[in-house]
């Protein structure tokens, strides 16, 4: 890579197998930990799916080839909604990312600014402070 370009998250974090690690170890903690039950009770029994789509969606959201972009929605956020998404399950899943990263990524800022990233948008998808799950 030359001087002039810019290194991309995708890049930094070790490209897609690197993100793969980290997704397929977020779902089987979701899987088998007990303090991640709510947040594992609203996912579908059979997890690949989501094993697939969360990888597509971070590979394209940190700067790597945009396929999961060109499916029919592609809004985050409007995926989420209806979900029934509370301040405590959105808490289950950073927590859950976060303890993923940590254990998979072998570099403590970038995983802290990506989990800061990932908790102001999980925040959004839970119902401000002052008001009950949707
Ligand atoms: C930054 C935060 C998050 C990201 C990037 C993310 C990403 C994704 C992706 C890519 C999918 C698959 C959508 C599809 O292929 O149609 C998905 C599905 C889902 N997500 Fe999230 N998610 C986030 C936060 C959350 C939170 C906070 C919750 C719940 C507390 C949640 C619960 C779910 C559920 C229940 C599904 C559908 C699962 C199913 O159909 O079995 N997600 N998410």
């Amino acid at each position: 890579m030359s001087q002039d370009t810019p290194q991309t998250p995708f890049d930094r974090i070790g490209g897609e197998p690197a993100i793969r690690r980290m997704v397929d170890r977020f779902y089987d903690l979701m899987d088998a930990d007990p303090a991640f039950a709510d947040l594992r009770a609203m996912h579908a029994e059979d997890l690949f799916p989501m094993r697939v789509s969360l990888t597509g969606f971070l590979t394209a959201w940190m700067g790597g080839p945009r396929t999961w972009f060109d499916r029919e929605n592609s809004c985050i956020m409007s995926l989420h909604r209806g979900l029934g998404i509370s301040r405590e399950t959105a808490a289950q899943w950073v927590q859950a990312m976060g303890q993923a990263a940590r254990e998979t990524v072998n570099d403590p800022p970038f995983v802290d600014a990506m989990m800061q990233a990932l908790a102001h948008m999980s925040a959004g998808m839970a119902p401000p402070p002052n008001q009950d799950a949707a």
